[in-house]
C-alpha cells in the first residue's frame, strides 16, 4: 500500500524559537527550519508517513501580514490537489493563529484536513510542548475521514472556526468556547472525537479563492472597540488618515466593532458609525465578550452582526469586500 503523504508547511512561531543565552525563560520565536523541527518528531516516520515539509515563511505570528496567508493559500492550495497527500500541518505562532486558522477555513473550506500545530515554550526548552503538538498534528492530519481547518494544542483538537488564544502564558492556551473542543488526543496517540469536524456553509468558488491568492491591495478594514466613554474620535482620526491620498494608507472600507455584550454600542460611537456608514464605510458588530458569540447589531445601525470574535469578523468582511469589489452600486 502507498504511504500516506502529509506536507508540513512552516511559519515560525515559538515552535520554531530558540531560548536566548543567560536570559531565564526569554527566546526569539521563528529560529528553527520546519526541517529541525520534524527531527524532533522521530515517532512519524515510524507510523509509516511520508512527510514532507517546506518553509512558507519564518514569522513571530504577531508580525503575521495577508502577504504570508495569500502565500500559505496558495501553497495549501498546491498541496491537497494532489491525490497522494492526506492532509497538510502548519506550524505557526500562537499568537495569531486563529487569524490564520481561520482566514484559511473562511476561503478555502478544505476536503481534507489542515492541521495548526504550534507551542508555547521554544523548541530547546528541557519541556518544550512543539514535538507533542507537532505529533499530534500530523495524528489528526493523517486521520481518516478528517477535513476542515484545524488546531491542535495540548492534546485538544480545535476548530478553526471556534479557536481563540485565551491565555498568555498556559501550556493549553487556546480554547473553543461554548462549541468545545473537536476532539482529544490521548497520551497514547489516540483520538477521541467529541464532535463532527467543520464545514463550511458557503464555500468560495475557485475563481473567488484565486482572487484572493492574487489580490495586491486588500479592503481596510479596522477594529474598534466600544467601551465606556467610548466616542468617535477614533473612527474620525482613521477616516482623516485614511482619505484619499494617493501615495499615503489605503481607504478606509470597513469598521468592524467590538461591541459590549449582545451587540451593544455606546451612543456617541454609534453616531459615528452611522455617518461613516452614509460615506460608504461598511460597519460589522461583533461582541468583544470572550465566549458566547453571536451579537445582534443595534437596531438603528444598517450594520449587520457576525457570529465571530473581532478579529475574526475583520478577516470575513476583508474577504467579502474583496470579492463584491466592483459588482456593488
Ligand atoms: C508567535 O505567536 O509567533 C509567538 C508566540 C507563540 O508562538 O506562542
Amino acid at each position: 500500500m502507498p504511504q500516506k503523504k502529509i506536507v508540513i508547511l512552516g511559519t515560525g512561531g515559538t515552535i520554531a524559537g530558540v531560548s536566548l543565552p543567560g536570559k531565564s525563560g526569554a527566546y526569539d520565536a521563528a529560529k528553527l527550519s520546519v526541517d529541525d523541527l520534524l527531527k524532533h518528531s522521530p515517532a512519524l516516520t515510524a507510523a509509516g508517513l511520508s512527510v514532507v515539509s517546506e518553509q512558507v515563511a519564518q514569522v513571530d505570528s504577531k508580525d503575521m501580514e495577508v502577504a504570508i496567508w495569500q502565500r500559505l493559500l496558495g501553497r495549501s492550495m498546491h498541496w491537497l490537489a494532489q491525490d497522494d497527500v492526506a492532509g497538510l500541518v502548519v506550524t505557526h505562532g500562537t499568537d495569531t493563529l486563529e487569524e490564520t486558522a481561520y482566514f484559511l477555513h473562511h476561503v478555502l473550506a478544505p476536503r481534507k484536513p489542515v492541521v495548526f500545530a504550534c507551542a508555547m515554550r521554544p523548541a530547546d526548552a528541557h519541556d518544550a510542548d512543539g514535538p507533542k503538538n507537532l505529533t499530534d498534528a500530523i495524528r489528526v492530519a493523517s486521520m481518516a475521514g478528517a477535513r476542515g481547518v484545524l488546531a491542535v494544542c495540548a492534546g485538544q483538537v480545535h476548530s478553526a472556526l471556534d479557536v481563540q488564544k485565551i491565555h498568555p502564558t498556559r501550556l493549553d492556551a487556546f480554547s473553543s468556547g461554548d462549541a468545545g473542543v473537536l476532539a482529544r488526543v490521548e497520551q497514547s496517540g489516540q483520538i477521541f472525537m467529541l464532535r463532527d469536524w467543520p464545514l463550511q456553509d458557503a464555500p468560495l468558488s475557485q475563481r473567488d479563492i484565486q482572487r484572493v491568492v492574487e489580490a495586491r491591495v486588500w479592503p481596510r478594514v479596522e477594529i474598534i472597540t466600544s467601551h465606556a466613554g467610548a466616542d468617535g474620535v477614533m473612527l474620525q482620526a482613521l477616516l482623516s488618515a485614511t482619505s484619499s491620498k494617493a501615495s499615503g494608507p489605503s481607504p478606509l472600507q470597513g469598521v468592524v466593532v467590538a461591541a459590549t455584550g449582545n451587540g451593544t454600542v455606546h451612543h456617541r460611537l454609534e453616531a459615528a458609525l452611522l455617518q461613516a456608514q452614509s460615506l460608504g464605510v461598511r460597519v460589522a458588530i461583533a461582541s468583544r465578550c470572550a465566549l458566547g458569540q453571536g451579537a445582534t447589531p443595534p437596531k438603528d445601525a444598517k450594520a449587520y452582526a457576525l457570529d465571530l470574535p473581532p478579529v475574526k469578523a475583520r478577516i470575513a468582511l476583508m474577504v467579502e469586500l474583496m470579492l463584491t469589489a466592483g459588482s456593488r452600486p
